[in-house]
């Protein structure tokens, strides 16, 4: 019944290439990480052919500014960051199928080729303009290397590029009282030569392709946003910078110049995507042109314009490609009420995170979901992580599996009872805990992460209701064996079920479970109520605890190291 659901499918699943300026904090992974995994995972366990592509944003003016502040080359500072960056998605368990870099020699290509390949097909202005310079600094003051007032929200710390506190992407000159961020000089203005990228072309086409096609699917943040966007009219973007780190000009009026990193940037998601198909012997242009190819970006809500606006017409100037099905991006989360800040060290290390909490990725998984910044902004805090683990997890879901295992190997020392002919009680359960698989599924492709997570929780109540109404140890201990035995038979399938069901969300706990079962993993679409997932007379192993209690003294440790 499950197949005539869902037909297998491709889909290039992408999150956000993170700047190689810092460590990685739990704000990143909540917005453009976690829910990319779980949906990249739910994709794989549903029988889909699944590319999860990312990797490391090595230019722009992010890194150079790092470089200035550590003392130390923009090269160096990418081996530190990407190095650590990508030992935190892999220790945290972030199941990319690749991670690539930027810097590569195969992203240079790919991305220089698609400047060229546009330059040819003239879609590209060239103009002169008047631009902020720094007088002491003699250079140039793109993006991040200006600092001034929001004209459109007043916030006094506006990037030249963009501001981050009302997402409005910015040019230098639109700045109120500019200031290079480089000598602190007041800027100069100083004439110089870049290619545009004419976005005002592209009007009819983005207004059908998003506002029209999009607005059923796409989340209402995003869409909001996007359409103030363009009410607003779509002007030219300078897609180069006069800069000395980044990707040059392939062009012989170019010197001195570098493609703007968001240019580059999201051509990344292509060449990472070349990179894997040539290790894993696939042809990659299936992944990016093949129009039954489902593309989907999560994102941070800073990246909406980005990628609902400037690359589908960087895309669909090129022509060929396929454009994004979806572009799910996550609003803010902020810790204990305030805005996640490196330079203050106002986050959460996901390093340190696993220092502190070892083997408890799911725990953070868990609470990020459930709490995830799906429709407005969203707080972590330390006691609201504690809550969730110890009340739901090890309460609700822990304490229905561990309860199950532990009486199957005291009334059968670890077999799985022959049920023999289940009563109507058995059967219902057994038809709710089946009809899972498609609630969650329907939740996850609306990416409701937080209903879909709800729902498993929800089984694992329904297990919890179950033997608390069935009373099995009391039936056991009054001799009752028959009917004990069909109640631990459904429970163990209800085991089998979250062992499965729980993959996407929590592969940690999934796998474990699955071990003590002694199960392969099943794929959703193959999972049928005529077809248990636990054999009579199998035997399971010994059960251990899955999650464990936090207690107030590691909170309170955590509150006190944060705040210090
Ligand atoms: N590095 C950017 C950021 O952290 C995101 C880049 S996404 C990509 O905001 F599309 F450009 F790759
Ligand atoms: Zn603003």
């Amino acid at each position: 019944w499950y197949r005539k659901v869902e037909t297998k499918k491709r889909y290039t699943i992408t999150s956000a290439l993170p700047y190689t300026n810092g460590r990685l904090h739990i704000g990143h992974l909540a917005g453009a990480y976690i829910p990319a995994d779980i949906y990249a995972r739910f994709k794989r366990i549903t029988d889909n052919d699944v590319a999860y592509i990312c990797g490391s944003d090595e230019h722009g003016v992010a890194i150079s500014i790092r470089a200035k502040k550590e003392n130390k080359t923009p090269k160096e500072i990418i081996d530190k960051y990407h190095n650590l960056i990508k030992k935190s998605f892999k220790d945290f368990g972030i199941s990319f199928d690749n991670y690539s870099r930027t810097s590569s020699k195969i992203h240079h290509k790919t991305a220089s080729e698609f400047f060229k390949f546009l330059d040819n097909k003239n879609c590209f202005e060239i103009k002169k303009s008047k631009q902020l310079f720094d007088p002491i600094e003699k250079q140039f003051l793109a993006d991040r290397f200006v600092e001034g007032e929001c004209p459109h929200c007043g916030f006094k710390h506006a990037y030249g590029d963009q501001c981050e506190n009302c997402g409005s992407s910015l040019s230098p000159e639109q700045l109120i009282n500019p200031i290079s961020k480089i000598s602190g000089a007041k800027p100069i203005e100083k004439e110089t030569t870049h290619w545009y990228l004419p976005l005002g072309k592209y009007d009819d086409f983005i207004k059908e392709w998003f506002l029209n096609d999009k607005k059923d699917s796409a989340k209402s943040n995003v869409y909001g946003q996007v359409k103030s966007w363009i009410d607003q009219g779509l002007e030219s973007r300078a897609i180069t910078r006069d800069l000395d780190w980044g990707i040059p000009v392939p062009h012989k009026d170019g010197n001195g110049k570098v493609l703007y990193v968001w240019f580059d940037a999201p051509i990344g998601y292509i060449s990472s995507t070349k990179e894997w198909a040539k290790n894993e012997n696939k042809d990659w242009e299936l992944y990016w042109k093949d129009k039954n190819t489902k593309l989907i970006h999560f994102i941070g809500k800073d990246n909406i314009v980005f990628h609902c606006i400037i690359f589908p017409i960087i895309l669909k100037a090129h022509g060929g490609y396929i454009l994004p099905e979806n572009i799910p991006a996550n609003e803010f989360l902020n810790l204990e009420g305030e805005k996640f800040s490196t330079s203050k060290n106002w986050a959460i290390w996901i390093d340190e995170f696993l220092n502190d909490f070892p083997g408890m990725q799911d725990s953070l998984r868990y609470t990020l979901t459930v709490n995830a910044p799906e429709t407005k902004d969203n707080d972590f805090t330390w006691k609201d992580f504690q809550a969730r683990n110890n009340n739901e997890l090890v309460a609700i879901f822990g304490n229905f599996i561990n309860r199950v295992f532990v009486l199957t190997h005291k009334y059968y020392d670890g077999f799985v009872p022959e049920s023999g002919d289940l009563d109507t009680v058995d059967i219902e359960i057994l038809k709710r805990a089946y009809k899972m698989p498609i609630l969650i599924s329907e939740a996850l492709d609306n990416y409701k992460f937080r209903q879909a997570i709800n729902l498993l929780i929800d089984l694992s109540r329904l297990g919890n209701k179950y033997l608390a109404e069935e009373e099995p140890w009391k039936l056991y201990k009054l001799g009752n064996i028959e009917r004990v035995k069909k109640i631990m038979y459904v429970s163990l399938q209800l085991c089998g079920l979250l062992s499965l069901l729980s993959e996407p969300f929590l592969p940690n706990a999934s796998k474990k479970i699955r071990d003590i079962l002694n199960i392969n993993e099943i794929k959703w679409t193959d999972l049928s109520f005529d077809n248990p997932i636990l054999e009579q007379n199998k035997t399971i192993n010994k059960p251990y605890l899955i999650f464990r209690k936090i207690e107030d003294n590691e909170i309170q440790n955590q509150i006190k190291k944060l705040k210090s």
